[in-house]
């Protein structure tokens, strides 16, 4: 059996959530790769909406295992608080929910440092989540980060202490930044008691021994390509390897061994946080997808930059991650508009240019558009693709011809049901 993986091409967001919910019932396992709570994705279905931060998105089915993968980053404070919301829905967390003792966890100090970082950078910050996320990442990488596996050592108290004491140290650099240490330790040691009490495991000898005894395994991504830690608008970006070669470092599994790649993508493009954009519309345009999109942060709440679909960046994350096959999510959301844009290259500096190149900050870069029809009217109660309006599917048609990797699953809206297949 190989290992399915389903990730971002954009910058986020794009609703990987919702189509790993939907594909579910097709796997035996689903399991988060890398990132941590500064995801947020999303499932709708019974007239409920979820947010998911840590945990993936596949506990809502009945006879499906998930997995917090070795690359994935915990909060445990957050993550008891997903675990809390979850509550009322009767979730036997203990039968269906896994944690890679490999993978690392998130201290208060390390949410203290990601804000003190943040205030220092001014107006070059990076418009972290605030999560903690970059200063895990960088105890990870330099060889003092605390694993869950570590929580059942009888010396995790003294490794926590030090670790604590060389962050207090670093946070003496940025002068002013005040914190209160006490006040979020108490909720994170209670937050490691509840870790405690679910099934912590070896997740890539798990994993492994699934693959071979025929088992089917879906990869979650959270974030984006473009939010890599190497392909992505570097610094603007997360602190982990969000693309497919991440599925292999964050689950422990050799790269023979992946399968299909489902590269999922909105019908336009959006972005929250700083950094390059090329097609974003500071305008009423931009304006109009955000409202009619509610383009407003799952994790923070922030209103998102949106835009048009740019095909040399769709084209260089289809390139880094292998997609074999396209998610188009929220074509419902175009349908206010008469023309739809596409951004086909760009002109750099006065010089054509057709692919996703190391600068597209500090020159002179015209995004240039070609105009398509759009459908002007509600797709929101569409069940089949056959009866889509012939507007869509040229859309559909040209993205494909333009990205040359088939469009398998159109999106029409936030529930389960309002999902395409275009097979
Ligand atoms: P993720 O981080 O990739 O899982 O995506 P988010 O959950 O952060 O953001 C996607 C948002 O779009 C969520 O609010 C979803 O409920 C919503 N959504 C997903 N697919 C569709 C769609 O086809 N149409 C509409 N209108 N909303 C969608
Ligand atoms: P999902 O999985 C969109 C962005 C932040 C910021 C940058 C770095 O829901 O698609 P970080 O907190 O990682 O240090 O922030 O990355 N970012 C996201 N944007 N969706 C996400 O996750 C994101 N996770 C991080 O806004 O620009
Ligand atoms: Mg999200």
């Amino acid at each position: 059996m190989k290992v399915d993986v389903l990730l971002g091409l954009q910058w986020g967001d794009e609703g990987k959530g919702k189509i790993v919910d939907v594909l579910t019932p097709q796997y035996d396992i689903i399991a988060r790769f890398q990132g941590g709570p500064n995801a947020g994705h999303t499932l709708e279905f019974e007239g409920i909406k979820h947010v998911l931060h840590t945990i993936p998105s596949g506990i809502f089915r009945e006879g499906v295992m998930n997995l917090v993968g070795n690359g994935v980053v915990i909060d445990p404070v957050i993550f008891q608080k997903e675990l809390e919301k979850l509550a009322p829905f009767n979730i036997d967390f203990k039968a269906r929910l896994l944690i890679s003792k490999k993978a690392h966890l998130i201290l208060p100090t390390h949410r203290l440092l990601d804000a003190a970082s943040e205030t220092s950078k001014g107006k070059n910050k990076i418009g972290s989540t605030l999560k903690g996320i970059g200063p895990t990442y960088m105890d990870k990488t330099g060889r003092n980060g605390l694993r869950v596996g570590d929580i059942y050592m009888s010396n995790f108290k003294e490794k926590y202490d030090a670790l604590v004491e060389k962050h207090v140290g670093i946070l003496k650099h940025y002068e002013g930044f005040e914190y209160n240490l006490a006040e979020l330790e108490g909720p994170w040691m209670e937050g490691i008691e509840v870790l405690k009490s679910l099934t912590a495991v070896d997740s890539e000898h798990y994993l492994n021994d699934a693959i071979k005894s025929g088992k089917k395994v879906l990869a979650e991504g959270a974030q984006g390509t473009m939010l890599d830690i190497d392909f992505g608008t570097y610094p603007f970006v997360t602190s982990s390897n969000t693309v497919t070669a991440g599925t292999c470092t964050g689950l422990g599994i050799a790269p023979t061994k992946i399968g299909s790649v489902i590269g999922i993508f909105k019908a336009y493009c959006t972005r929250v946080g700083s950094g390059p954009f090329p097609t974003e519309l500071d305008d009423e345009v931009g304006e109009l997808i955000r409202q009619e999109g509610r383009e407003f942060g799952a994790t923070t709440g922030r209103p998102r930059r949106c835009g048009w679909n740019d095909i040399p960046q769709l084209k260089y994350a289809i390139m880094i991650n292998g997609v074999t096959e396209l998610s188009m999510m929220k074509a419902d959301i175009l349908s206010c508009f008469d023309k739809i844009k596409v951004c086909t290259h760009y002109i750099i500096d006065g010089e054509k240019v057709d692919y996703f190149p190391f600068d597209v900050d500090g020159v002179d870069l015209v995004p240039v558009y070609e105009e398509i029809e759009g459908w002007n009217t509600d797709l929101t109660e569409l069940r089949s693709y056959a009866d889509a309006p012939q507007a869509l599917k040229n859309y559909v048609k040209y993205l494909e011809q333009k990205l040359e990797v088939p469009i398998t699953v159109v999106s029409v809206g936030p529930d389960r049901t309002q999902t395409l297949s275009n097979k």
